[in-house]
């Protein structure tokens, strides 16, 4: 198989900071997988359905386009809790489940979610699980949104993360959860710089260990 790095963690932990970075140093294409599920809630409020409901949630990731995915829209508050609803949805995850795996198969791929290790690609050649504690995370999350403009309280946004913690974990459909041969990377302490070079370093002793036993 060719190279599939899996990066999967909980919110605004800096997989996609880091997924970026690693897509352009190996030169492999980059999927937000986490753009899927907003495009899909977006579709669904845009049509004034319920992100909640199964079949209109499922008849709309079925529909979506590629240019879905680069809506200005796809980020806050409303766009988090769609995506969210339609996210716990098994229909949905079955539905954008080809569209992930074909985009890693052909010449490999760096996904970013929270299934690509565990159910997306299982076999995948590296598997990162990104973490950072719920403080670390609501503050990338506050300082991002200050980036966009976006007066919030920090309290709040924790808050708000730490929500997103619990329904990722407790959801029934690929609740989010390190795969068994997933390598820990904790950011709490690190900055995307420090970040991107623990992670080559750690990608560079799995990749080398595998090299060795085949
Ligand atoms: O980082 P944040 O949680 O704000 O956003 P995201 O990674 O773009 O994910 C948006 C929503 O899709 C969240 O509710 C995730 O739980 C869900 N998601 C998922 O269920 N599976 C994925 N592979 C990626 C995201």
């Amino acid at each position: 198989m060719s190279l599939v790095i899996a990066i999967d963690g909980p919110a605004a932990a800096g997989k996609g900071t880091l997924a970026k970075r690693l897509a352009a140093h190996f030169d492999l294409p980059h999927l937000d997988t986490g753009l899927l599920y907003r495009a899909t809630g977006r579709r669904v409020l845009d049509a004034g359905g319920d992100p909640s409901d199964a079949a209109t949630a499922e008849e709309a990731a079925r529909a979506l386009l590629p240019e879905d995915f680069s809506r200005a829209d796809l980020r806050g508050p409303e766009a988090d809790a769609a995506a969210a609803a339609v996210a716990s949805i098994p229909a949905v995850r079955a539905a954008l489940l080809d569209f992930q795996r074909n985009f890693g198969a052909e010449r490999g791929a760096v996904l970013d979610g929270r299934d690509i290790g565990t159910i997306v690609f299982p076999k995948a050649s590296v598997k990162l699980f990104v973490t950072a504690s719920a403080e670390a995370r609501g503050r990338r999350r506050w300082l991002e949104l200050r980036g966009r403009g976006i007066a919030a309280d920090l309290d709040e946004v924790t808050d708000q993360v730490r929500l997103r913690d619990k329904q990722d974990r407790d959801r029934a459909a690929a609740p989010l959860v390190p795969a068994a041969d997933a390598i820990l990377l904790d950011t709490t302490d690190l900055d995307a710089d420090a970040t991107f070079a623990r992670a080559l370093a750690l990608l560079a002793q799995r990749l080398g260990t595998a090299g060795r036993s085949q």
